[in-house]
């Protein structure tokens, strides 16, 4: 009998992106293939986001077509994984029949026993051709791992396993304590819970010994990471001095940072280590503080413009990243501009905007969702067109100029390869050579595109010259 195919679908965040890596590991280690497409696949799964309700809707709509592909393929195996899975478990059981596996996020680490046995009782399922009976007229179908199955982060990773040579993610922590209004994430990834300092420094040596020479730390509130650890005094600074020190690793990087905890120690840190990234997300969701006091986001506008000014103070070459939510409940027009003032005022290098989205079970769900769609509508477009100014003058100044980048694979601009510079810019250069995917090399700047640049690769013998420029970029 051939291999069983999977194939795996992974929306929203990073932190899923590298679940879904962990998913995948599982499931080669156990003998299954991945599917060149989802029609082909004997496993479909859905790694899933519930952060705004458009990310839900683009699964409900896939979970539709599957529910119709099923009926001629009963033994088909659909799995729900991730934040829908914990948000949603009761409706996807009573309602979804064709799901045969819900899978909270904090319960991965022996996913590949759940398929298997997902497989097993559709396997009975339909030779009984009784297609038709749900999971609950089934004793024992459905399998269920919503909240204390088994974490991925307690399972040893396979290293080999991962979509980049030589970058890799590691998750440092899981899990929110923060109490943003708005957000349903403390509630489907629940609470925070960092990795001890010693399992990462080993897991990023793992990496590096098998090729790995830029790793990006993820946690919701990375910068929070070590606060649950009693006793370990471990910090983000200390865990990125400690990473710093593996020879192979020239790249280290972090996302998400929340602002309360970018504190002197971090800057420091940054302005120190010569391997770290130059660029912080460090979301403002809001400019104006009636807003952020609305979010309970713990910090003012005039706080948040401190911290920055201690970090430029120290290490002015960091360019900074935010997430910005508009029309949240209450939001007035006079205090959407706050927000476009502060954009312009810090000249982010790259701001998302999201429009609110009421998350059911939230405070905020609980407020009237006041701002009408086309306002909503429009501030995104405002506040979009604010940061794209920015954008294209950043990087119209870096034309010119020789930028060391690591390539990471073809390029969408045709014939092209692309890498991300120190600063987490997308250039797209010419090459002939495929080699440099996962090398360092050194790129003149010839155009700047609406959110990328283009260049061409310099000769090798200009490799060395270019490996340490560091172009410092002052956000206008
Ligand atoms: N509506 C809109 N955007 C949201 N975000 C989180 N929750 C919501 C919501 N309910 C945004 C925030 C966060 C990013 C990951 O998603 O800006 O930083
Ligand atoms: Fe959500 Fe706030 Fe936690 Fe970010 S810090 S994940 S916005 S609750």
């Amino acid at each position: 009998m051939s291999a069983p195919k999977y194939h795996l679908t992974s929306y929203g965040c990073q932190m899923n992106k590298l679940d879904s890596e962990l998913v995948e590991s599982r499931l080669r280690q156990r003998g299954y293939v991945a599917a060149t497409s989802e029609a082909d696949a004997d496993v479909v799964l859905l790694n899933t986001c519930s952060v705004r309700q458009h990310a839900e809707d683009r699964v409900w709509s896939k979970l539709g077509t599957l529910r119709v592909r099923k009926r001629g393929q009963p033994g088909l195996v659909v799995g729900v994984l991730g934040c829908m899975a914990q948000e949603h478990q009761r409706y996807l059981l009573s309602r979804m029949p064709h799901v045969d596996l819900v899978v909270g996020p904090s319960a991965f680490g022996d996913i590949d026993q759940k398929v298997d046995a997902a497989r097993a009782q559709n396997a009975r399922i339909a030779a009984e051709r009784e297609p038709a009976r749900t999971k609950h007229e089934v004793a024992g179908a459905g399998v269920v791992a919503v909240g204390d199955g088994v974490s991925g982060d307690r399972i040893v990773r396979d290293v080999r396993v991962r979509p980049h040579r030589s970058q890799a993610y590691v998750s440092v922590m899981r899990g929110c304590n923060m109490p943003c209004t708005y957000c349903i994430v403390p509630t489907t990834r629940g609470d925070e819970v960092s990795r001890p300092l010693a399992d990462l420094v080993e897991e990023a040596q793992r990496l590096c010994d098998d090729g790995v020479t830029e790793i990006t730390l993820l946690g919701q509130t990375v910068n929070a990471y070590g606060r649950d650890l009693k006793g370990e005094h471990a910090t983000l600074a200390r865990l990125l001095r400690a990473l710093h020190e593996i020879p192979a690793l020239r790249r280290l990087a972090f996302i998400t940072s929340h602002p309360n905890f970018l504190n002197q120690e971090l800057i420091d840190t940054l302005a120190e280590l010569p391997k770290l990234a130059r660029y912080l997300h460090l979301p403002a969701q809001s400019g104006s503080n009636v807003v952020l006091k609305a979010m309970r986001r713990g910090y003012t506008v005039e706080r948040y413009l401190a911290r920055l000014e201690q970090l430029r103070e120290k290490a002015p070459d960091i360019e900074l990243h935010s997430d910005f939510i508009v029309g949240y409940p209450g939001e007035t027009a006079a205090e959407f501009e706050r927000t476009v003032d502060l954009v312009q005022q810090v000249g982010f290098a790259q701001s998302y905007v999201f429009k609110y989205s009421p998350r059911p079970g939230t405070l905020a769900a609980e407020l009237a969702d006041d701002v009408p769609e086309a306002e909503k509508e429009r501030r995104n477009a405002v506040l979009l067109a604010a940061q794209e100014a920015i954008t294209a003058r950043q990087l119209g100044a870096l034309v010119g100029q020789t930028l060391e980048v690591l390539g990471e694979g073809e390029s969408k601009v045709d014939g092209r390869l692309s890498g991300r510079t120190v600063h987490h810019r997308l250039v797209h250069f010419d090459s002939r050579d495929a080699g440099v995917v996962g090398q360092y090399v050194p790129v003149r700047i010839t155009a700047a595109l609406g959110h990328s640049l283009v260049g061409e690769r310099l000769a090798d013998d200009a490799a060395e010259a270019g490996a340490h420029d560091r172009v410092e970029v002052q956000p206008s």
